[in-house]
């Protein structure tokens, strides 16, 4: 049985970080009401020549630095972005030519918070389905240049960033002891289209737009959509929460993964949190917070991890890995 196994992993940020107080001078909050409501601190804002392919492209390179390959060891590039560069082309096509790629193929995944979830679902099959042995896996976004700066309903909770993972084909014995990707579930509804929503786009007023959100209409979703798909990879793999090593979940909101760890019964101790530190970078979240708690030691080789995430359309998602 072919699993697809993390080979290697990395990240990257932008130059400036912005704490709080910052945006004080902006718009009307407070250090505080932000902590408080989501439980970030401060976030890194692109700058000029920073832009997600740059991004994309750094994390890239470390994880594949770390895994102890190149770009000529890669059949796959997926992107999961809803920052790309250009409308055209894939920002994963241009992360392709910057890693100097003229063989596989790339192409991006758009499920804003969820990308990194859909991708890493993405490239499984292709990797169980023998088109691709390993897959370069990116998360990569500049929420920063769609925010509407004026707006502190949402500008105070989004940051930049990307990361990365190498998923590679294993033959493996197939079992739940074994390493990679033990199950994957996605899930869509696009009736709640309209909660979370950028506000152009080429076909409609050929903008870019900016992101608008009823803030509290997806806190009220979130939670039970997060752990209805938790539990549905529970259920495929016969494991529970008891099993779980680490809970690394899409950083949105501190009182969202809180919210769903309690229900699930996961200790607060076995959650990877980042969003103090990186705000809300959407498709690049997860893999940020994987790899602050794989540098620190906290996941190790042979750990149950379930990634999570939730984001616009909406569209939700979990992955069971054994690391
Ligand atoms: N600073 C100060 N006050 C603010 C700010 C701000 N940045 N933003 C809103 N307020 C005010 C509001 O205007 C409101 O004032 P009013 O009572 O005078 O009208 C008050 O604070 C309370 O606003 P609510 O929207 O009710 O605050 P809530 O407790 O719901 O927190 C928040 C808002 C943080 C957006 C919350 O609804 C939330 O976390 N929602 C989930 C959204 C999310 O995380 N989205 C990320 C993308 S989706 C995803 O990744 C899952």
């Amino acid at each position: 049985m072919i699993r697809s196994v993390v080979r290697g992993y990395g990240a990257a940020l932008p130059k400036r970080v912005v704490p709080n107080r910052e945006l004080e001078g902006m718009v009307a909050t407070s250090d505080e009401w932000i902590v408080q409501r989501t439980g970030i601190r401060q976030r890194y804002i692109a700058g000029e020549g920073e832009t997600t392919a740059s991004l994309g492209e750094q994390a890239a390179r470390a994880a594949l630095d770390r895994a102890g390959l190149t770009p000529d060891d890669i059949d796959l590039v997926l992107v999961a972005t809803s920052t790309p560069d250009n409308t055209f082309p894939a920002t994963a096509v241009n992360i392709q030519q910057r890693l100097g790629m003229t063989h596989g193929f790339a192409f991006d995944i758009q499920a804003v918070c969820s990308g990194f979830v859909y991708a890493m679902a993405t490239a499984d099959l292709y990797i169980r389905g023998g088109m691709a042995r390993r897959v370069l896996v990116i998360g990569a976004e500049t929420f920063s240049r769609i925010l509407d700066w004026n707006d502190r309903t949402t500008c105070v909770l989004f940051g930049d960033g990307a990361g990365a993972l190498v998923l590679e084909a294993a033959e493996g014995e197939g079992t739940v002891a074994d390493r990679g990707i033990l199950t994957a579930h996605l899930r869509s509804d696009g009736s709640h289209k309209d909660k979370l929503y950028v506000d152009g786009g080429p076909s409609t007023t050929g903008t870019v737009g900016h992101l608008r959100m009823e803030g509290r209409e997806v806190f009220k979703h979130a939670v039970g959509m997060i752990t209805d798909v938790i539990e549905a990879a529970f259920e495929a793999t016969g494991t529970t929460a008891d099993d779980l090593d680490w809970l690394v979940p899409h950083q949105a909101n501190r009182r969202i993964i809180d919210g769903s760890a309690k229900k699930l019964g996961i200790p607060t101790d076995k959650v990877v949190v980042t969003v103090d530190l990186h705000g809300n970078t959407s498709a690049a979240s997860i893999p940020l917070a994987l790899s602050v708690a794989l540098d620190d030691g906290r996941i190790k080789q042979g750990d149950l991890v379930m990634l999570e995430a939730m984001g616009g359309g909406f569209t939700w998602g979990a992955i069971l890995v054994r690391w």
